[in-house]
C-alpha cells in the first residue's frame, strides 16, 4: 500500500462506533497500523475486522490490534502504554482521542454523579491519554500529531448538556495549552468540533429536539462520521504542517 501513514501508528480511543470507527476506517485507508482502543472490547475488534483496510507492506510496523480500555482510569492507561510498548517497536504518532459519553439532563436536575463520569471520561480521559503517549513519543524524540474531539456545544452551550458542553470546553482549552507546550517536541494538538453527526450518541437525542437542532443547519443535514474522519486524517497527516492549537469546525454551518 502506498499512502503517507504508512509505517505509522495510530491510536483512536472510542474506536468501537462512529466517529472512532471512521477515524480507523480513514487512517488504516491511508496505510497507517491502527490500535483501536475501547471500553467496548468486542465494539473495537468489529471495527479492526470489518471496517480497516488490512495491515500491509515490510515498511510497516506491524498488525492492526483491539485493545480494551477505559479512558478515564489512570491504570488502565499505564496498562495501554506499556502493552503497546511490548507490542510495536515504536510509540503511536497518531492519537486520536475519540472516546466520549453524555448524561443529558437539565441542569437542575443533573446529579453529581453524572456530571462527574462525563467530565471524568471527556476531560481527563482525553488528559490522561494525551499525557501518556506525548510522553512516550517526547521519549522517543519521534514527532506526532494528537487529535482531540470536542463538540460545538462546547462553544455555544446546549439545552440538557451542562456536563458534557463543560467538559468539550475544557478539551479546546486543554488543546491550546497542549498545543505550546508539544511544540518543542514536534507534537502537534489540534481539536475538532464537530456539530451534529449521526452515530448511535445522537440516537439518544429525542427527535422533536433533533428537528428543531436540524433547522439551525444550513445543510440541512446530519453529518456522516466519515465526514469528520476525513478532517482527523488531514490533521494527523504532515499534510497539516503548519497547524497546530487549532480549533476546526465540521458542522455543516451550524
Ligand atoms: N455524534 C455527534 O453528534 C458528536 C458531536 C460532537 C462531538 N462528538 C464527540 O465525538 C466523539 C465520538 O462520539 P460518537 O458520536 O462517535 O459516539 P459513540 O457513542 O458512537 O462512540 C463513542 C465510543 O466511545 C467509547 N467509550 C465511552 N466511554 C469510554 C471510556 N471511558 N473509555 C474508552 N472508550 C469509551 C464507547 O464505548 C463508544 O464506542 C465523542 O467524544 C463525542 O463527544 C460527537
Amino acid at each position: 500500500m502506498v499512502g503517507w501513514a504508512v509505517g505509522r501508528l495510530a491510536l483512536v480511543t472510542g474506536a468501537g462506533s462512529g466517529i472512532g470507527r471512521a477515524a480507523c476506517q480513514v487512517l488504516s485507508r491511508e496505510g497507517a497500523t491502527v490500535i483501536a482502543a475501547d471500553r467496548n472490547y468486542d465494539a473495537a475488534l468489529e471495527t479492526i475486522k470489518t471496517h480497516t483496510a488490512l495491515a500491509s507492506g515490510s515498511n510497516d510496523v506491524g498488525e492492526h490490534c483491539a485493545i480494551e480500555l477505559d479512558v478515564a482510569d489512570s491504570k488502565s492507561v499505564q496498562n495501554l502504554v506499556q502493552t503497546l510498548s511490548k507490542q510495536y517497536r515504536v510509540p503511536p504518532r497518531i492519537i486520536v482521542n475519540s472516546a466520549g459519553i453524555t448524561r443529558d439532563n437539565w441542569m437542575l436536575k443533573l446529579s453529581e454523579e453524572d456530571y462527574e463520569s462525563v467530565l471524568n471520561v471527556n476531560l481527563k480521559g482525553t488528559f490522561l491519554i494525551m499525557q501518556t503517549f506525548a510522553k512516550a513519543m517526547a521519549e522517543a524524540k519521534v514527532s506526532g500529531s494528537i487529535v482531540n474531539i470536542s463538540s460545538i456545544v462546547g462553544k455555544y452551550g446546549n439545552i440538557g448538556q451542562t456536563n458534557y458542553s463543560a467538559s468539550k470546553a475544557g478539551v479546546v482549552a486543554m488543546t491550546q495549552t497542549a498545543a505550546k507546550e508539544l511544540g518543542k517536541f514536534n507534537i502537534r494538538v489540534n481539536v475538532v468540533l464537530p456539530g451534529f453527526i449521526d452515530t448511535p450518541m445522537v440516537k439518544t437525542v429525542p427527535d422533536k429536539v433533533k428537528e428543531s437542532l436540524l433547522k439551525m443547519v444550513p445543510l440541512g443535514r446530519l453529518g456522516t462520521p466519515n465526514e469528520v474522519a476525513e478532517l482527523i486524517m488531514f490533521l494527523a497527516s504532515d499534510k497539516s504542517s503548519f497547524i497546530n492549537g487549532a480549533s476546526i469546525d465540521v458542522t455543516g454551518g451550524y
